[in-house]
């Protein structure tokens, strides 16, 4: 039988400190490359409402508080809350809400929101639920509110810049076991369908831009990022099921050790586009 998710809406990582230290390093990576917190087109102003929905450690919100005047009240939404802010204070103008974005918030929070922020749901959602999901987020927007979107796909991950003439095969085994496997739950979305989401579900002045990670800067970060969050990807999806390309924890970490070598002696490195999508409410 063909593997299948374990729950609608399987959430594919594990949630250790290092997965929690992965995520960090991933958006990290990220901010190097892109450069702002909030797409340009959203005004900075006093008493912005700002929600983070799929916080995770609430990196994202820890740094804009850090930009906002403090009568902002910045909120994070997650499943679980094992991640969010375990290493410093929280701020006293950041809450935490746990709730499912697959289903709707509650009436305290709908229309509440002068901006919403999602990024890195590409193994959290289903292919089939990221319109659903855009529809629900909408809904915690104030008319002029703006949603911004950042995510990626498993489809994109490459190995780039490999010794003239050589093959980088085991890295690119590596970033094949992603693809193969999130296909195989049902995991790849087209990311760069968002805007066109974003347009058919009635936002206004929609934009897509799309950064390729090749900032020199952070490439060890992102290597590590690549390596360990296909592996932390690969253990959670072993739970409970096999695949015909990876039965077991042991074949993977050999798989991954491959890959490692090859990025040390081939000299290349792993690289994705990160798509930025936002979007206001008429
Ligand atoms: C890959 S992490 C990204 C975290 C954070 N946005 C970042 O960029 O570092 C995905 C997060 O979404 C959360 N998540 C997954 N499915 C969710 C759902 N259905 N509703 C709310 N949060 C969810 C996970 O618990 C996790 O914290």
């Amino acid at each position: 039988m063909a593997p299948q998710l374990n729950s609608p809406g399987e959430y594919v990582l594990i949630r250790t400190k290092d997965e929690l230290e992965r995520l960090e390093m991933q958006y990290n990576v990220w901010q190097s490359n892109i450069g702002y917190l909030l797409h340009p087109a959203i005004t900075q102003r006093e008493k912005l409402r700002v929600a983070d929905v799929g916080t995770g450690t609430g990196i994202w919100l820890r740094d804009l508080s850090k930009m906002l005047p403090e009568n902002c009240q910045l909120d994070g939404f997650d499943l679980f809350d094992a991640m969010f802010f375990k290493k410093t204070p929280r701020p006293t103008n950041v809450s935490f809400i746990q709730h499912n974005l697959l289903k709707p918030f509650p009436a305290q929070f709908t229309g509440q929101y002068d901006v919403v922020n999602v990024r890195a749901m590409v193994v959290a959602l289903s292919s089939d639920e990221w319109e659903p999901a855009l529809r629900n987020l909408m809904s915690l927007l104030r008319p002029g509110g703006y949603i911004q979107w950042l995510d990626c796909s498993a489809k994109d991950f490459i190995a780039k810049g490999a010794t003239e003439g050589r093959v980088p095969i085991n890295a690119e085994r590596w970033t094949e076991l992603l693809r193969t496997t999130a296909n195989a739950l049902g995991k790849t979305p087209n990311v760069n369908a968002l805007y066109r989401i974003f347009r058919e579900n009635g936002l206004e002045d929609c934009s897509e831009r799309v950064y390729p990670l090749d900032n020199p800067v952070g490439r060890d970060e992102l290597n590590r990022a690549v390596l360990d969050g296909i592996h932390n990807f690969m253990i959670a999806a072993l739970n409970g099921r096999t695949f015909e390309w990876a039965k077991s924890a042991d074949q993977v970490m050999a798989m991954k050790e491959a890959a490692q070598q090859d990025l040390r002696n081939l000299n290349c490195w792993f690289s994705y586009n990160v798509y930025v999508v936002v979007g206001r409410k008429a």
